[in-house]
């Protein structure tokens, strides 16, 4: 998956698309994008306490949705996209003063190691590039005992679920991005995106040979949806 050009092309659509981000969400989702972060959220059971990275945060849903389940939680919102940043802390910053943005890349995270309880990967992880690297980034950063959570877009197994997928994303997405977003190119490669991405089994197997343990597969909104949670050992 190592692509020279994948990191500029993602940075420069997120930044066209940024105003429409999270009204897109929605729209694609049928509403249900922010309950599955909540999931993501609840099932991870983090410690009080905890410091937690998100990364490719984007507007920040997911930090917002850690801070509300606990205000003690000291979360860093990290993202390459400077547009999705901005936009994110406008949306939440009076929230909490428990969190801090930082833009930067996930291939080369600029924290020391073992400085984290848990690194949250909310629908980022299939747009970065080199993502060996960056899975070695996130196990570096996690302390022992701490949580991965990946939660993206997945291609189902069952042919019923494969029709739905191809059909939502190869008619309904592409359109729903010409007419709200101004940008059927950003949202005609979501599925090519998902189809070079693990599929749910395939992720199960990556943060094992990767040496993480405990972990479980949740699979979403037929199938199309997983949440994959790891234990740093
Ligand atoms: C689909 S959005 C997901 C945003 C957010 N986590 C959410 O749940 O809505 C993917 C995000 O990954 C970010 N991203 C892509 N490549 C990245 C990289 N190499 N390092 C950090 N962030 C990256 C993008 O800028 C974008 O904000």
């Amino acid at each position: 998956m190592r692509s020279p050009g994948k990191t500029p092309f993602v940075r420069e659509m997120f930044a066209r698309i940024a105003p429409r981000y999270d009204l897109m969400n929605r729209i694609m989702s049928l509403g249900m994008d922010l309950r599955w972060r909540r999931v993501a959220v609840r099932k991870a059971g983090l410690p009080a306490g905890s410091t937690v990275l998100d990364l490719g945060a984007g507007s920040g849903d997911v930090s917002r949705i850690l801070l509300e389940h606990d205000p003690g939680y000291y979360v860093v919102s990290f993202d390459i996209c400077p547009e999705l940043i901005a936009y994110g802390r406008h949306k939440f910053e009076a929230v909490s003063e428990c969190s801090r943005w930082m833009a930067g890349d996930g291939r080369f995270l600029p924290f020391s190691a073992e400085c984290f309880n848990g690194v949250f990967a909310a629908f980022s992880l299939r747009n970065m590039a080199d993502l060996s690297q960056v899975f070695d980034e996130i196990k570096r950063v996690l302390r022992r005992g701490g949580k991965i959570v990946i939660l993206d877009m997945t291609q189902p197994d069952h042919w019923f679920y494969k029709k739905i997928f191809n059909f939502h994303f190869k008619y309904i997405v592409p359109r729903l991005g010409k007419w709200l977003a101004s940008d059927p190119e950003a949202y005609l490669y979501l599925m090519p995106s998902i189809k070079n991405f693990y599929k749910a089994n395939e992720l199960k197997e990556k943060l094992s040979e990767l040496g993480f343990s405990k972990i479980q597969i949740k699979k979403i909104m037929f199938q199309i949806v997983t949440l994959c949670i790891g234990t740093k050992n």
